[in-house]
């Protein structure tokens, strides 16, 4: 068992602090607010919280649990500490850090004056790149210490939610740590390995980034919910049944499909419907704008594709794939026609490897090249070879992934400029002559 001190006896901090105390660990709640100390070494929880006054008190009586004011205390008597103070928004609406550089000060000055191996495990909102540009730092300033040798750091965000805190805690549907160290990576391994949920352990400023996202879809789930309960209303139909109707659906609607960052939606069907959704909306006077920035977001997304290209300087590209997705001859509104549309009217010559699209054409398929009404004498740029493709290209843009060209495009991504819209390898990041959209 360990023994560990929270630094924030707040929402989070008192809810981890009663949770641990109840596993068995023995933990020291610091705070500067008195009443909160206060009311925890009488037993009873500073906040409201189901079922979180019966836990402290038992975490008491048991003398798992004591809360304290004094820094040096908590740090000496613990292997661990778990920073939960507060990072409300600066008025730049910039993440605001001052809690946590001065719970790190404080730290750090304890740790100046402890023999012993400690952890410091920042479980506070904070964006990407703030543990090793901000706490960091702070710690190492204040002990005199090395981070990551001389004392341990993790970033180890909660995700639980207010209300069902408890039951969250014990049941989560994610835990995600990053750390520098081993020991501090054992530990946070230690505390999680009773709970039934698989284990991400990844960089630190991975886990700082899977933090905001899981915040920010919560967010954005709120909000679509909203404008289609909205938009449901003004056509006399119910919200609540439309969205239950579409959760039933986890294959598709609630599931990882679709959430992969890449390029542009495209096809007959996606942006055709988001603009005519737009359209009813409009009509009946209900703002959308969630669905406004939907259009707009891909939009984007195919003007950063035509960014990359510019950069890479490339007087010629050659497209692997310009359907809207692998496995269909369809051209309709596809992200890929458009990109290569707009290369060709900046004067690029454009050539283009596309086996399902090729194949519409060479049996003459009266639906061939159906639906490109922005690429002008595409029958005349596909070039049946990918080798003769990448041979005549300055530069490659991947943009649908067929399995049996991966390993030929792989060995080209080191020498010549390649444009990657879909990811070839799981592991490639931009580096080089290979530039990918999100990674
Ligand atoms: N509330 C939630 O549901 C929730 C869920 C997940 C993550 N978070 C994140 O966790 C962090 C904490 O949120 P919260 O809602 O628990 O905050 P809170 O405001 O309820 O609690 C923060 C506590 O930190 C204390 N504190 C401030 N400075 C201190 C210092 N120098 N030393 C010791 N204690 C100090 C405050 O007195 C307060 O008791 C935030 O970054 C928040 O975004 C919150």
């Amino acid at each position: 068992m360990a023994s560990i001190s929270i630094f924030g006896i707040g929402y989070v901090g008192v809810v981890a602090a009663a949770c641990l105390a109840k596993d068995g660990h023995k933990v020291i709640a610091v705070d500067v607010d008195h009443g909160k100390i206060d009311a925890i070494n009488a037993g009873r929880s500073p906040i409201v919280e189901n079922g979180l006054d019966a836990l402290v008190k038992q975490g008491v009586d048991a003398g798992q649990l004591i809360a304290t004011a004094d820094v040096d205390f908590a740090i000496a008597h613990t292997d661990a500490s778990f920073v939960c103070v507060g990072t409300p928004s600066a008025g730049d609406g910039s993440v605001g850090l001052g809690y946590v550089t001065s719970v790190c000060e404080n730290i750090g000055a304890a740790l100046a004056k402890k023999d012993g191996f400690h952890s410091v495990i920042i479980r506070s909102t904070i964006v990407p790149g703030s543990t090793e540009g901000t706490c960091i730092p702070t710690l190492e300033a204040a002990s005199g210490k090395v981070a990551g040798a001389d004392f341990g750091v993790g970033y180890y965000p909660e995700f639980l939610r207010e209300s069902t805190a408890i039951e969250d805690y014990y049941d989560p549907g994610l835990i995600v740590f990053g750390s520098l160290d081993q020991a501090t990576s054992q530990i946070l391994h230690d505390i999680n390995a009773p709970l039934d949920c698989d284990i991400h352990s990844v960089d630190v400023r991975t886990a700082e980034m899977v933090k905001y996202t899981s915040n920010t879809w919560r967010a954005v789930k709120v909000t679509y919910a909203n404008e289609i309960g909205n938009i449901a209303k003004a056509c006399g139909l119910d919200g609540q049944t439309v969205m239950e109707i579409l959760c039933s659906d986890t294959k598709v609607n609630i599931s990882p499909y679709f959430m992969r960052p890449g390029f542009a939606f495209g096809g007959s069907c996606l942006p055709k419907d988001v603009r005519a959704l737009r359209h009813l909306a409009g009509a009946k006077d209900v703002p959308a704008p969630l669905l406004n920035a939907v259009l707009e977001a891909n939009e984007a997304q195919i003007a950063k594709a035509e960014k990359m290209v510019a950069e890479s300087k490339a007087k010629t590209v050659g497209f692997v794939g310009i359907s809207f997705k692998p496995g269909t001859d369809d051209l309709r509104e596809s992200p890929l026609a458009e990109l290569a549309s707009r290369l060709i009217k900046s004067g690029v010559g454009v050539e283009v490897f596309d086996p399902y699209v090729q194949e519409a054409f060479d049996q003459e398929n009266s639906t061939a090249g159906r639906g490109n009404d922005v690429v002008p004498d595409l029958a005349g740029r596909i070039v049946p070879e990918l080798k003769t493709l990448i041979e005549s290209s300055d530069a490659i843009i991947v943009g649908n992934l067929y399995q049996d060209t991966v390993e030929m495009l792989d060995e080209v991504s080191a020498t010549k400029p390649m444009v990657d819209l879909t990811r070839l390898r799981r592991d490639l990041t931009t580096s080089g002559s290979y530039a990918g959209i999100c990674w």
